[in-house]
Order: structure tokens, then C-alpha cells, then sequence
């Protein structure tokens, strides 16, 4: 669906040079077709180095005829950018926003023409090829441009389309989420050093023990509590393990912790939106 289109990136820093790279090492488009922008002069030659394409300090001449413009700003930058973009945009692009608690109609109300607004929330692990992005339409958004920016993020992983509503949760889930896991992991390792296990073996054996849980809830779609379950013999060391997990109310912080990013994430929509 990509193939044959011309993307400009504003703002090639780390999310944006992840998805490039995701979308040139996908084969779906090739150094040719994707143009990106940046904030300083230094950074041109460290786009052309890690990436082998084009960019410049010229956001406007950047995004001019382009199918897709993908806005990888700060979202403090987001209201200036859209602003200097809106005389040149024009209503067959589509515009694909990840910028934190930004929302569609924030980008809507900055631009004078109904132009489609896809809003994404990639993770870090996009990085990895193993990222998860949630996704929202804005009103003029159809479903051909809803399938356009799915593509771009099916390039560093995996996509869902939420309601905009929903968005505080993903960003609370799935954006945050890496840093409760990496917690979990290090705290894991930790016991295993407590256990006399090495470091980096310790590491090595949380971390792929994460991944294959994960791994085993997305492949076999089971409910992650038969497959714990499974892992659990009667009478024997895993149910004393759970039972202390259970006393230290794991599942209960881990519940308040994403309410809470979601609380803090929704603030921060509302910061955005009150900058009109
Ligand atoms: N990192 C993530 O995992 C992640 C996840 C979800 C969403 N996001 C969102 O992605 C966006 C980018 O995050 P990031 O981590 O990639 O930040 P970043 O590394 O700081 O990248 C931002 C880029 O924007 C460029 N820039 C600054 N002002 C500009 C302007 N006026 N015009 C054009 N380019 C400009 C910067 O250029 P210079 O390098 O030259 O200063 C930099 O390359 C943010 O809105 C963030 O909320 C990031």
C-alpha cells in the first residue's frame, strides 16, 4: 500500500529514524522516497550517515507534494510546526502525528483545510522491531488513510486502532509500559543474583523468560491466567512464589500505576490543548 509513495518526516530524531528504518529494511520504500526535516544543521549528515536519505532545515519545502507527512516533533513543538506546515498542506495528504498527548483536533484546529489526521503511539521497542502502536482517526481520516498509517508502524511491529478516547490508556499501557517491565526484569535479576546466579546470566535469563511469555499469550491467545496455570503444579514452587507475589499486591500496583500514567498523560492533553 506504501509502495510508490513519497513520505516526508518532520523531526528525524530517534522515533523517526526507527520508523525509517523499519520502513526501508521492510522494503516498502525506498531511500528515494522519504525526505525528513530537522531542528540543526549538525543533525543533516546524521540522517544522511544512519540513513542514506535527504533532509533539511526547511519543513515547508520538505512536506510540499508529498503523500504522507509523518510530524515526529517534541510535542512542545507541535503547535509551531503545524502552523508554518498549514499554507502548504494540502487535502490529498495525509498527515500521521506521534507526538505524546497531542490530539487529532489539536492538529486540526492549527490547519484551514480538512486534511486526514492519523494520531499514532509507537513504543521504544519499535526500535527492536518489536514495538506496538495504538492508533486514532481524526473526523477526516478515511479508511484508506487509516490503512496508510497502519502501514508505517506494521514496519517496527504491531498496530491497533482505538477510539481517540482511549489513547491516555495506550500511552499509560503500552508507551510507559516498557519501564514497568524493565523494573520487573531488573528485580528478577535481582533474585537471581541473590541465588548466586551471575549478573548477566541472571539478566539473561529474566529477560527471555519475559519475552517467552509474551511470546506464548500472543501466539497461543490463551488467557494469560491458564497459561500461569500451566506453569503452576500442585504443591509445588511456583504456587509459593505467586502467593508472595499476591502479599506484595503485585497485580494491584501494576494496576494503579497505569491508572495513574493514564491521569498524568490526560493532564497533559489538556496542557496541549489549553497552548491554543
Ligand atoms: N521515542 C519514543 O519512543 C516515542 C514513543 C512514542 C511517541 N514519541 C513521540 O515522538 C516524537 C519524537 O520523539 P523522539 O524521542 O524521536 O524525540 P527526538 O529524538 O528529540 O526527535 C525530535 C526531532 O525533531 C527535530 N526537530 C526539532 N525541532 C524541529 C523543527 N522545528 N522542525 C523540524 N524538526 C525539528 C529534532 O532535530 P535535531 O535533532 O536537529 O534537534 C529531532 O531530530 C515526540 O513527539 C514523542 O512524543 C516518541
Amino acid at each position: 500500500m506504501l509502495t510508490g509513495k513519497k513520505l516526508a518526516v518532520v523531526g528525524v530524531g530517534k522515533l523517526g529514524e526507527a520508523l525509517i528504518s523499519g520502513l526501508l529494511k521492510k522494503g516498502e520504500l525506498k531511500i528515494g522516497d522519504i525526505t525528513g526535516s530537522v531542528g540543526h544543521e549538525s543533525s543533516i549528515a546524521r540522517v544522511k550517515e544512519r540513513l542514506g536519505i535527504e533532509s533539511s532545515l526547511d519543513n515547508r519545502q520538505v512536506v510540499k507534494g508529498k503523500d504522507i507527512v509523518l510530524l515526529a516533533v517534541k510535542p512542545q513543538n507541535m503547535d509551531l510546526v503545524v502552523r508554518e506546515l498549514n499554507d502548504v498542506l494540502t487535502e490529498d495528504q495525509l498527515l500521521v502525528s506521534v507526538a505524546a498527548s497531542v490530539t487529532t483536533a489539536f492538529v486540526q484546529e492549527r490547519l484551514d483545510k480538512p486534511i486526514a489526521v492519523v494520531r499514532a503511539m509507537p513504543n521504544t521497542p519499535s526500535l527492536m522491531n518489536a514495538g506496538m502502536t495504538g492508533l486514532c482517526s481524526g473526523a477526516h481520516a478515511g479508511e484508506k488513510d487509516k490503512k496508510m498509517a497502519e502501514e508505517i508502524f506494521k514496519c517496527v511491529g504491531r498496530t491497533v486502532f482505538v477510539d481517540e478516547s482511549l489513547m491516555d490508556g495506550v500511552t499509560a499501557l503500552s508507551a510507559s509500559g516498557p519501564a514497568y517491565l524493565y523494573v520487573i526484569i531488573e528485580s528478577l535479576a535481582e533474585a537471581g543474583v541473590k541465588l548466586g546466579i551471575p549478573r548477566d546470566v541472571s539478566t539473561l535469563l529474566a529477560a527471555q523468560t519475559m519475552y517467552g511469555a509474551a511470546s506464548m499469550v500472543l501466539e497461543s491467545k490463551a488467557h494469560p491466567a491458564l497459561l500461569k496455570d500451566s506453569v503452576t503444579t500442585p504443591a509445588g514452587c511456583t504456587i509459593d512464589g505467586l502467593m508472595e507475589l499476591e502479599e506484595g499486591k503485585l497485580r494491584v500496583t501494576l494496576i494503579k500505576a497505569v491508572v495513574k500514567a493514564a491521569e498524568r498523560a490526560r493532564e497533559l492533553v489538556n496542557t496541549q490543548n489549553s497552548k491554543k
